[in-house]
């Protein structure tokens, strides 16, 4: 059974609690940059308190001891999940699984918001429309290095299935239920057909967070996840 992950986009570790505190079910939730460079440790311990696991976003890409270091402190918090950048490269990935303890590591692949022209600029290559070879060229860099699976489009996530075999986790974002607002992701998937492509963890946040009733959302997105297998 896959898992669904909560991204607490909010303002506040005050409004992610109390978002939380509506989701009695909750067992994943997401930090990113912007709730982390506000609030810090402080957010972590309060969903460590409550029971429930940390998949914290901060995408490090650095010099292979700075990510070890990041890596050895998110490890110390207790975080369940973490990601580092696969084009940080394999040395940087290493220092990472040999850092990380019992906190696991997805690497991102590429960016969503790249378009395949701007990423083929960005790394000095000729374009190539379909960006889909180098995504699972990348999985497979990553997840050989060690790390425990990869991030990656939901439109993406059948190819690199196929190119990792069945273990690996892969973790994605784009998740929409049928009528929900795609807002500004541009490329989604109802929650059941990213299950059946191969997905092992789906990131929700704003279908959830901003909806009327969360823990119904939430609840729905559950059973359609659960009726896929
Ligand atoms: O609100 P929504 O469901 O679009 O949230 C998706 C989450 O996944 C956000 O926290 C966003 O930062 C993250 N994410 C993404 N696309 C990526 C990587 C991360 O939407 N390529």
């Amino acid at each position: 059974m896959a898992d669904l992950i909560v991204a607490l986009d909010l303002a506040s570790a005050d409004e992610a609690l109390a978002m939380v505190d509506q989701l009695p079910d909750l067992e994943w939730a997401k930090i990113g940059p912007v709730l982390f460079v506000r609030e810090g440790p402080a957010v972590v311990r309060g969903l460590k308190q409550r029971g429930i696991k940390v998949f914290l976003d901060l995408k490090w890409y650095d010099i292979p001891s700075t990510v070890a270091g990041a890596v050895a402190a998110a490890a110390d918090q207790g975080i369940d999940l973490a990601t580092v950048h696969s084009l940080g490269g394999q040395q940087m990935l290493e220092a990472a699984v040999k850092a990380c303890g019992t906190t696991k590591l997805v690497a991102v692949t590429v960016l969503t918001s790249y378009s395949s022209e701007r990423y083929w600029n960005t790394v000095g290559r000729e374009s190539v429309t379909d960006l889909g070879p180098e995504v699972s060229r990348l999985a497979r860099m990553a997840v050989g290095a060690g790390v425990h699976g990869v991030v990656t489009s939901v439109l993406e996530v059948a190819g690199v299935r196929s190119a990792l075999g069945p273990e690996p986790w892969i973790v994605t974002p784009g998740i929409r239920p049928a009528g929900a607002d795609s807002g500004d992701q541009q490329r989604t998937a109802d929650p059941g057909a990213a299950v059946r492509a191969g997905a092992t963890h789906l990131v929700v946040g704003r279908p959830i967070t901003r909806a009327e009733s969360p823990d119904e959302v939430y609840k729905s997105i559950k059973q359609e996840m659960r009726q896929a297998r």
